[in-house]
């Protein structure tokens, strides 16, 4: 009898596999990290091939660290940085390009084009996002009118597009044997090309992008069997995919409207259930679908996505080798008082939600002769908890539904000093659950609740256990000044670039 569930989790940073047990305990982790290629600023590209090697490699790593055999696994789910976007061959399974990341801000003169006749929102109603550098379609796009070959092979039916968890998919079940070419209704709502009622593919859309129908994956629920794995996990079903935010909506149980999780990873996601229809924002959050199970009604949230946070600590690390492994930052920043008077405003890949300003650059303002690494590594903290309360502070005024407190999740959430500093700065108590690995909890959660491993979810709220609670402490006075000091720093970041 199966006693577990696996998850494959591919993120922005590394791929991962972990297992887990009924009560939703983790019983065995693999972890690798990939290459990150930044051929000129605002590109970021990931090597498809090297992400696949890894995810074969971590699943066998998981596996062997505990002597699990594939008969232990019920099912498998996956979950994946979203918007990453590449298109392969269908008859090699090579692709015809490095992926473009979500991060990636090189289709930023086409959005402008685009923009030009009837603004930034003008796909909103449908899609419920804003022209940006950061969703797929556009990425497609520039990946059919620049690489050499690429519109022939499409337009033949060679080639097919693919967020991550297509491109896994399709391999784990077979590749260019009969692979399945499918997505699910998360991933495909971070296109722009999905009609967020019908949550189907919209031709309106694909016109007006230039993109053939042809290419494209076809839409499932984020629960159910689509296939049978081969090789390395021969036979398990694979019955679970959710784009990584909506997976840690999953996983920390937010199945009530007006629950919401914060998850701090590379970038981080506010995610809000927001019911069984598209909530509009006006804020500059997303609306974006939460989940589908089954043919059950697709749950739909609003989402406030933050292009960096623990990536600039990466940066810290890596560009200014500031310190030498990214938990060090606490221990820094502890060394001081408070931030000194420094703020860095992260806007490498322009500012995301609430501004959408895909101009806006990086700065750290604020700087006298005093300041010193403790104070930089302290900024970079509370980076993270600023950008975070301009998102809270969208969500409320959007839905009128003040959050009672926030869930945290992802590997920043072990940083005490960030989690004390996000709930004064928020003024809103900060909570984090026994299990932080939510990403792939959840999408284990809808793998097995497709094979029946899992019974509803009513058996995962009750999984949901508090490991931590932290109370804002900070003085009203005090919150108000640093939060008026990083508005005049966002001012001063927004528009930079030409
Ligand atoms: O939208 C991008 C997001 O899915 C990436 O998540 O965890 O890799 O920062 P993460």
């Amino acid at each position: 009898m199966a006693r577990y569930v696996g998850a494959i989790d591919q993120g922005t940073t590394s791929s991962r596999f972990i297992v887990f047990d009924k009560a939703g305990a983790i019983v065995s982790v693999g972890q690798k990290e990939h290459e990150q290629i930044y051929p000129k600023p605002g590109y970021v590209e990931h090597d498809p091939l090297e992400i696949w090697r890894n995810t074969q490699e971590v699943i066998q790593q998981a596996l062997a660290r505990k002597g699990l055999k594939t008969q232990d696994l019920a099912a498998i789910g996956i979950t994946n940085q979203r918007e990453t976007t590449l298109i392969w061959d269908r008859r090699t399974g090579k692709p015809l390009h490095n992926a473009l990341v979500w991060q990636d801000t090189r289709v930023d003169s086409i959005v402008e084009e685009f923009a030009r006749d009837g603004g930034h929102d003008r796909l909103r109603d449908k899609t419920g996002l804003p022209l940006a550098s950061y969703f797929s379609g556009l990425k497609l796009r520039w990946l059919l009118d620049n690489v050499p070959g690429a519109r022939d092979k499409v337009e033949a039916g060679d080639a097919m597009f693919g967020n991550i968890d297509t491109w896994l998919v399709w391999n784990l079940t077979g590749g260019v044997n009969g692979g399945c070419h499918i997505t699910d209704v998360t991933n495909a709502s971070r296109t722009q090309l999905m009609n967020l009622q019908s949550l189907e593919w919209d031709e309106e859309i694909l016109r007006l992008f230039d993109i053939p129908k042809a290419c494209l994956p076809q839409i499932r629920s984020s629960s159910e069997v689509y296939g049978e794995a081969t090789d390395g996990l021969a036979g398990v079903p694979i019955a679970g995919i959710l784009g990584d935010q909506q997976a840690a909506l999953v996983g920390q149980a937010c199945f009530q409207q007006g629950e919401a999780k914060n998850t701090y990873g590379t970038g981080c996601f506010m995610l809000m259930n927001t019911g069984e229809t598209p909530y509009p924002s006006k804020c500059g959050l997303l609306t974006t679908v939460g989940y589908r199970f089954g043919q059950g009604k697709p749950v739909y949230a609003l989402e406030g996505s933050i292009a960096i946070a623990g990536a600039l600590v990466q940066w810290l690390r890596d560009n200014l080798g500031l310190i030498q492994n990214s938990t060090e930052i606490e221990t820094l920043a502890r060394g001081v008082e408070d931030n000194g008077g420094v703020t860095i405003v992260p806007a490498f890949s322009g500012l995301y939600a609430p501004h959408w300003n895909s101009h806006a650059r990086g700065l750290i303002g604020g700087l006298t002769r005093f300041a010193d690494k403790g104070h930089i590594a302290r900024a970079a903290l509370e980076a993270t908890a600023f950008q975070t309360r301009e998102v809270l502070e969208a969500m409320t005024k959007d839905t009128d539904i003040a959050v009672k407190e926030l869930r945290t999740d992802g590997g920043m959430v072990v940083n005490e000093l960030l989690m004390q500093f996000q709930a004064d700065i928020l003024n809103v108590p900060v909570v984090r659950p026994k299990v932080i690995e939510t990403t792939a909890l959840g999408a284990a959660y809808a793998a097995g609740l497709a094979t029946g491993f899992w019974s509803g979810t009513d058996e995962l709220v009750r999984n949901w256990a508090v490991d931590k609670h932290w109370t804002p402490a900070m003085e009203a006075s005090r919150r108000e000044r640093l939060n008026a000091v990083w508005d005049k720093a966002i001012a001063r970041s927004l528009d930079w670039a030409d």
